[in-house]
């Protein structure tokens, strides 16, 4: 039977943080053995915001190395950039004409990154989950590993692609999302109700993948908790510690009962310090491969090149399809 097909991608904008490694990226790795992946880097939604021109392109190529230091694995998985794959932007069109201005306003990122960004609310921002929906919809894939924050925007892919399939007939699989429970939300460790973020302005609020060892420890040191010292995971009352419990259950596969047990009697400042240790500990070899890998662009370039030329053969056939049925000659 052939392996079923997994999708997934993140923006190529700014440092990748400790949130994304462990919402998405570690469990990217995982998946490679079962199934078809191919993992995108989406450097087409970030023109959502404004970016300088040089710094996307170094962001793309940065993201690139980032995923392939932990550990995806390019004669496993198909990793490549979105903008090389034309047929992203093609289907993005046609699906276009397939959303309703009304599904698109309900959008809770949209809400939310147009009071962001109140000054450039581009017409991309909008229709950004339609460009989503045709990066998955593109390689019938069967599971979309994301985090909970992109839940609605694969519901609106469901309903996109089951409106096209019932006018035209079967063309698009309806992707189920892979939502992992542990650690799919790591909030900041300043703001422990917020998702630990790329772009956070807030001092302190986001490790970094690349952070030294010293800075991550201090990040860790500072985190914001509460005046219990107990280490109990409880989100409602105690999110800052409930984070760092999530954190560490990640890194180390502990479940937070067995997190509460092992700090049981001891204070935060221990806690914390034990955290960042695993966490630096998780990042080492990562971060040693990813500065080499940056050291050869020539390297990098080969791996998106092929992997533009293996996800194109699959995405071809399904735009193809898409055109013969709607009747675009
Ligand atoms: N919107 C996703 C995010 O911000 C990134 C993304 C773009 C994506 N295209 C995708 C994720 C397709 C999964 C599948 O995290």
């Amino acid at each position: 039977m052939d392996k079923k097909v997994i999708l997934s991608g993140v923006q190529s904008t700014g440092n990748l943080t400790l949130g994304n490694y462990l919402g998405a990226i570690s469990n990217w790795k995982k998946m490679q053995e079962d199934y078809e992946c191919y993992y995108m880097i989406a450097n087409l939604h970030t023109l959502t915001i404004r970016n300088n021109p040089e710094t996307l392109r170094n962001n793309t190529l940065n993201l690139l190395a980032l995923y392939l230091s932990a550990g995806i694995d390019p004669k496993k998985s198909h990793i490549f950039i979105q903008s090389q794959v034309p047929e992203h932007a093609e289907l993005t069109w046609v699906l276009n004409c397939y959303t309703y201005m009304g599904e698109l306003s309900r959008m809770t990122q949209f809400k939310d990154k147009s009071a962001k960004h109140a000054d450039n609310i581009n017409s991309g921002l909008f229709t950004y989950p339609v460009l989503m929906a045709a990066d998955i919809l593109l390689y019938q894939a069967d599971l979309v590993p994301v985090g909970e924050d992109q839940r609605q925007h694969l519901e609106i892919t469901r309903d996109i692609a089951e409106r096209f399939n019932n006018i035209y007939g079967q063309t698009f699989k309806l992707p189920e999302g892979y939502i992992p429970k542990v650690a799919a939300r790591i909030m900041g460790l300043q703001e422990p109700t917020s998702k630990m973020s790329k772009s956070s302005s807030i001092p302190n609020d986001s490790v970094f993948l690349n952070d030294e060892p010293d800075v991550i420890m201090n990040k860790f040191k500072r985190a914001v908790t509460d005046s219990e010292n107990v280490v109990r995971y409880d989100v409602e009352n105690k999110p800052g510690i409930s984070n760092l419990i999530s954190i560490y259950g990640a890194i180390t596969g502990k479940k937070n009962e067995e997190v509460e047990e092992e700090f049981a009697g001891k204070g935060y400042g221990d806690f914390k310090k034990k955290v960042a240790e695993c966490v630096i500990e998780e990042l080492k070899p990562l971060q040693s491969e990813y500065k080499s890998l940056i050291a050869n662009p020539d390297y990098l370039k080969e791996i998106y090149v092929e992997g533009a030329n293996k996800a194109e053969e699959k995405a071809a056939k399904t735009l193809k399809d898409v055109y013969d049925k709607i009747g675009l000659i």
